[in-house]
């Protein structure tokens, strides 16, 4: 099995409404502060989602499922999002739409079967040959290009590491220095090379640069003790989806073309069950030898009302599977028809017998205090300017309307402040954008009262 090359696949998450999100907001007890990490009121929902947190980390509740119900714009997908920020970036979490699964080209329950091993961690511990320390020289040697012209290939790269016990000096191959870019190695960070494979890892910078002006966000590490020519333990996390991918793609050659070729084929159709099921031996072995641990995190599948008869029953059987991910689902319907069937109605849209085994977390709509200081938080995030008596008139409008809506309108009404040449947005500028958009129920309201004028 293909593990050493392998990174993450991570989904890119349309998160942006809630990019002020941070976490939960929870104290030690478990208790909701009111306003905390970004979430504001909601306490009970959050209070709920701490405790799946905490059944999460401790392993016991894989195979299980969790629903946020609620109406509109009251914070479902926030806490969501809130519960993958609590867990780190070491349990993985796969977000998705009901809809996805309708596409042309894959199967739904293929769409469905992938992204339940995005949410499936395992923790691959192996010893490796590696070098390792703090980078203290990193020279790149440039000859002149091999088929003339003014180009300049790199032949080989020097590198120096430093630990505290010594230092070496090492020639490496050009794919070697392309790893060492990507990872965007300076001088200054501590790095392991694999002997065997090349790989690098970037471990952060090293602490004897922690005084100078950096990003927050740097991490710093001590030097390395020890040898730089030793025998490490290599803590890996990917996910089951990881290991599908790195494993089905045509081996050999990186060459331009077998790289063009892999752009045109779409490599979800390479990932069959067959493989599947021969990567699920493999790391049942692995556990058994105490190699790997597996790491259930979280599938989220919001508006889950979108799916199917047939998507359902398959989910509940691959939730009743030995590995299986944590599945939270959310959705704002009440009592619905279940796609898929004539005239089958269910609550949220969701068959009886999977509605049975869920653990069911309910929102309920803001008051209009919660909903200011949630306007004022994304105005905030957004780098925006705002009056309070704007914020009063939004928060009106969230009140008869939804929070999602109000929320929308800041960008609008940004821009109408703009044109009128000011930085913050005034009610003048709340009140000009309201009366030009239309929010979804006085929408449908007018659509109800002009029937008659409307195609059908
Ligand atoms: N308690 C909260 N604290 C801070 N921000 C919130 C809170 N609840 C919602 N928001 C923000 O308000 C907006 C709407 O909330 P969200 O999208 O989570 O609602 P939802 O319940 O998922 O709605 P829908 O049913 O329409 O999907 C988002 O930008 C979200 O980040
Ligand atoms: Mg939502």
């Amino acid at each position: 099995m293909k593990v050493e090359e392998v990174k993450s696949i991570v989904k890119t998450q349309r998160i942006s409404a809630h990019s002020h999100i941070k976490g939960l907001g929870l104290d030690e007890n478990g208790f909701a502060i009111q306003a905390a990490a970004g979430l504001v009121g909601q306490e009970q929902a959050r209070e709920a989602a701490g405790v799946v947190v905490d059944m999460i980390r401790s392993k016991k509740m894989a195979g299980r499922a969790v629903l946020l119900a609620g109406p509109p714009g009251t914070g479902k997908t926030a806490i969501a999002l809130a519960i993958a920020q609590e867990l780190g970036n070491k349990v993985p979490f796969c977000p998705m739409v009901g809809s996805e699964v309708y596409s042309s080209e894959i199967k739904k329950t293929e769409v469905l079967m992938e992204n339940f091993r995005r949410a499936i961690g395992l923790r691959i511990r192996e010893t490796k040959e590696v070098y390792e320390g703090e980078v203290s020289e990193l020279t790149p040697v440039e000859t002149e290009s091999p088929a003339g012209g003014y180009g300049k290939t790199v032949s080989h790269v020097i590198i120096s590491l430093r630990t505290a016990k010594g230092s070496k000096q090492l020639k490496l191959d050009p794919s070697i220095y392309e790893a060492l870019q990507k990872e965007k190695v300076e001088v200054g960070d501590v790095i392991y090379i694999e002997a065997t494979s090349g790989a690098v890892k970037r471990q952060g910078r090293s602490d004897a640069y922690a005084t100078e002006f950096d990003l927050e966000a740097e991490e710093y590490v001590p030097l390395p003790k020890g040898e730089v020519h030793k025998k490490k333990e290599v803590v890996q996390d990917v996910t089951l989806h990881d290991l599908d991918a790195a494993n089905a793609k045509p081996q050999g050659g990186q060459d331009v073309l077998s790289m063009m070729g892999q752009l045109l084929k779409p490599k979800k159709t390479e990932i069959t069950d067959k493989l599947r099921r021969e990567i699920n031996k493999i790391v049942d072995k692995y556990i058994d030898q105490g190699v790997a641990e597996l790491v259930p995190g979280v599938l989220f599948i919001d508006e889950v009302h979108m799916l199917d008869i047939e998507t359902f029953t398959y989910l509940h059987r691959a939730l009743e599977s030995a590995i299986a991910p944590i599945v939270i689902f959310a959705t704002n319907r009440g009592r619905c028809l279940i796609r898929g069937t004539d005239d089958v109605y269910s609550p949220h849209g969701i068959p009886l017998d999977l509605l049975d085994r869920l653990l069911i977390i309910r929102t309920i709509p803001y008051n209009r205090s919660d909903m200011e200081q949630i306007l004022k938080l994304r105005a905030n995030t957004e780098g925006l300017e705002i009056d309070p008596d704007a914020i009063t008139a939004l928060g009106e409008i969230g009140t008869k309307a939804t929070l999602r809506y109000a929320v929308q309108l800041l960008t609008p009404a940004h821009l109408t402040a703009k044109i009128n040449g000011r930085s913050n947005i005034v009610l003048a500028d709340i009140q000009e954008v309201g009366s030009l958009f239309l929010d979804a129920k006085s929408s449908a309201k007018i659509l109800q009262e002009n029937k008659d004028k409307f195609m059908s």
